[in-house]
């Protein structure tokens, strides 16, 4: 998947702009606060209909306007044009077009323009709860697979109508009613996560293996309650417990991925440059899948590139993803220097863009 051309209006700091890209790296470096992570989220609202933060739509729109217009030209890799316009107005609501058709669901976009997006904020799928783990894995599924996204809006749905229920003292057949949806759905989605993350494994260890010189293994490990047995099993061994809770306390919403290095704890027992050196592997091994699965290459996004690498490592990086294997590629950097030498030493060719105050020039 290519990005050929981009367009934003009032889109944060961005008051207008219109930019052709290259179809491999495109850099874009400026100050903090210039505007080159605002150009990449513009990026991903056209893939993905939303920000690559978690902020509101309103939030986009650049103070005191009324809307955003984000619009791109990609062509496929097999040649294929294709237009996307994403426009959010602050009283109408978001818009998203393609080929000149409005959707009328958003959802029905996601995973024909695949992404993947490698940021300063991927430390919070380490530190934070298994919420944010979760959230990934939901990301990532979704964008390869629709029928996982209906599974897991109908597991949710049942769920909370099922701890409303424990709270009115509910009848035993009322109550099975609801084990057997949510357990439908929950078995579809443990089966869906358990593949993916078993896909995961062997491509983050390489990816690990090859940006890092360091001996030790990296694993990640699916870990649910439902590896104990089916969910209309645990619901039944936890209904007393449930009914004195008056909360679903077992079920895939409770399931977490464990990141290890050298079999303990990546979060407690890895430096700094592990973490981010495994979270760039484990964004990579994402890209291979979804490459795979949606039969383009993905659009990836390297936000501040040297955050927390060292300049061998980012060349490493660099190497990597200019090989066949990667499309096109958006990077930001503060430092010009530095990325143009680090560039340069990977021997990669590359498209520079300045970016000041909201306006990006080659
Ligand atoms: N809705 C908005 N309207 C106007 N400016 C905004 C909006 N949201 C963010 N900004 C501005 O965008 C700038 C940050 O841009 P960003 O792309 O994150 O910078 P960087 O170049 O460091 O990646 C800040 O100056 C911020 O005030
Ligand atoms: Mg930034």
């Amino acid at each position: 998947m290519i990005l050929d051309t981009l367009s934003i209006i009032n889109f944060k700091n961005i008051a207008e702009g219109q930019i052709t890209l290259s179809k491999q790296i495109n850099c874009f470096v400026g100050d903090n606060g210039a505007g080159k992570t605002n150009i990449l989220d513009a990026v991903h609202y056209l893939a993905l209909a939303r920000s690559m933060h978690t902020i509101t739509d309103s939030q986009s729109v650049r103070h005191g306007e009324e809307g955003f217009v984000v619009d791109g030209n990609f062509k496929h890799d097999d040649g294929r044009p294709e237009r996307v316009v994403c426009g959010y107005q602050r009283r109408a609501g978001k818009t998203l077009k393609r080929n000149g058709k409005e959707y009328e669901r958003l959802s029905e976009h996601v995973g024909s323009f695949p992404i993947v997006v490698v940021s300063p904020s991927d430390t919070a799928l380490i530190s934070d709860s298994a919420e944010e783990r979760r959230r990934y894995v939901n990301r990532f599924l979704s964008q390869i697979d629709r029928g996982y996204m209906s599974q897991l809006i109908r597991y949710n749905s049942a769920l909370q109508e099922r701890n409303k229920l424990l709270k009115t003292n509910p009848s035993e057949e009322m109550l099975l009613i609801y084990d057997a949806m949510l357990s439908a759905s929950a078995d579809a989605i443990f089966k869906r996560r358990t593949e993916i993350v078993g896909q995961l494994k062997p491509l983050v260890e390489e990816y690990y293996a090859m940006l890092s010189d360091e001996r030790e293994s990296v694993d990640i490990e699916y870990r649910s309650e439902l590896q104990n047995g089916s969910l209309a099993e645990l619901l039944l061994q936890s209904r007393q417990k449930d009914f004195v809770n008056e909360f679903t306390s077992v079920g895939v919403h409770r399931d977490d991925i464990q990141f290890s290095i050298g079999g303990f704890a990546l979060r407690k027992f890895g430096s700094q440059g592990q973490q981010k050196s495994f979270l760039i592997a484990l964004k990579l091994a994402e890209y291979r899948l979804l490459a795979e699965h949606v039969g383009d290459k993905p659009i990836l996004l390297l936000d501040d590139l040297f955050d927390k690498l060292d300049m061998r490592r980012v060349a490493q990086l660099l190497r990597l993803v200019s090989g066949d294997m990667f499309g096109q590629i958006f990077i930001t950097d503060c430092n010009k220097h530095r990325l143009q030498h680090t560039l340069s030493e990977a021997g990669v060719e590359y498209q520079l863009f300045h970016v000041n105050d909201g306006s990006a020039t080659l």
